[in-house]
């Protein structure tokens, strides 16, 4: 008898009705949609981030016919800042679909929904659970961490064989029945996002702390076992920032690859001295119109999953547009420097240009 698996789901449906969260705006439904981009928005993204974006998505996308109607451009521009802008395109292409393969209508089955582009098992599952009640494990990082430290699991979660065993654990706590299967889903997400939480958790409040291993171990700072770090791998470009008068040029992004689909300033790699990088940002600007003035602007910094980007904004000032070639025009984009609030454009360049705004202002 394992005293850990005995009575958790018990107690943990207990404490999710008592003590969890009942309000947030994807609860309290059982729309697949809904639940869908719920559970799509809250990968790598945290609620209080996720809110306003779930909101406006919403309303410009009711549902999931809106969606498969609607535009790449309008898509990523709804989900411009979000970050993890794959996951906006798999959106897109899963609501079409789901609209030409299931007439609109989510299907229910875990290893049907996760066919589906975008979606894994886990997420499949609190689908699934939210919008159907159907009895199926999920396993995010959170639930890793819930269950790492409850059963003192060692070894880093992301490695496989301690993922299976995490999944296989998963399965085995799930309730008896159907009836709890969406407030002990939301009990796991609620304990690992409100009391197990990665840095000081609140084990005196935790409905778990008795039968807890990591706690009885005086192991729960230790688990779950983080990854052995690597350096992060560095890279470098030359962003280019075309100015004539207000308006900037802007490139669309190709499909794959970081920021995928997003207009953002046009790139070239970055020129060991300042003197070579004006001649070849010359060379690029030349082809849109006679070049004024240029100047190197603040370097800014981002940093993706497997590595860091360093972007040095190369301003060039152009005072005479020459004629567009017809090659020129596909991709590329004169946008009022006014309007890039409102553009689909990533997160760390936006912010950029809008300090230009100001800066002028
Ligand atoms: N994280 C992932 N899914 C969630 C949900 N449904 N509620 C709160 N946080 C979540």
């Amino acid at each position: 008898m394992n005293t850990a698996v005995d009575g958790f789901a018990t107690a943990l449906v207990q404490w999710q009705r008592a003590s969890g969260r009942h309000e947030l705006p994807w609860q309290n439904t059982t729309d697949a949609y809904r639940i869908w981009l719920s559970e799509i928005m809250l990968q790598q993204t945290q609620v209080a981030a996720v809110i306003p974006y779930y909101g406006r998505f919403l309303e410009r996308f009711p549902d999931v016919f809106a969606l498969a109607r609607a535009s790449d451009d309008e898509v990523m521009q709804c989900w411009s800042g979000l970050g993890y802008y794959s996951r906006a395109r798999n959106l897109h292409a899963c609501a079409r679909r789901v609209v030409s393969e299931f007439a609109g209508v989510f299907p229910t089955d875990p290893l049907v929904i996760a066919s589906l582009p975008g979606i894994g098992r886990s997420t499949a599952a609190a689908i699934a659970v939210f919008s159907a009640g159907v009895r199926a494990a999920i396993l995010d990082g959170n639930v890793k961490r819930v269950l790492s430290r409850m059963f003192a699991i060692e070894g880093f979660p992301g490695e496989r064989a301690i993922e299976q065993q995490l999944w296989a654990l998963a399965e085995q706590l799930l309730p008896a029945g159907r009836d709890d299967m969406v407030d002990y889903t939301q009990g796991l997400m609620d304990l690992g996002a409100t009391l197990c939480k990665p840095k000081n958790p609140s084990c005196l409040l935790c409905p778990m702390r008795n039968a807890c291993k990591a706690l009885a171990l005086g192991k729960v700072d230790r688990l779950p076992t983080p990854k052995v770090r690597t350096a992060v791998p560095e890279r470098s470009v030359a962003m280019l920032v075309l100015r004539f008068g207000d308006q900037v040029l802007l490139e669309k992004r190709p499909p794959q690859g970081i920021w995928g689909g997003l207009w953002s300033l046009p790139e070239l790699p970055l020129a060991g001295d300042e003197q070579l990088m004006h001649q070849k940002a010359g060379l690029f600007a030349a082809r849109f119109g006679v070049v004024a003035g240029m100047q190197h602007g603040a370097v800014f910094v981002h940093g993706f999953t497997h590595f860091r980007l360093t972007a040095q904004p190369v301003v060039v000032a152009l005072e005479r547009l020459v004629p567009r070639l017809a090659e020129d025009a596909a991709g590329l984009a004169w946008t009022d420097l006014a309007g890039v609030q409102d553009a689909g454009l990533p997160a760390p360049v936006k912010k950029y240009l809008i300090g230009l705004v100001q800066a002028k202002g």
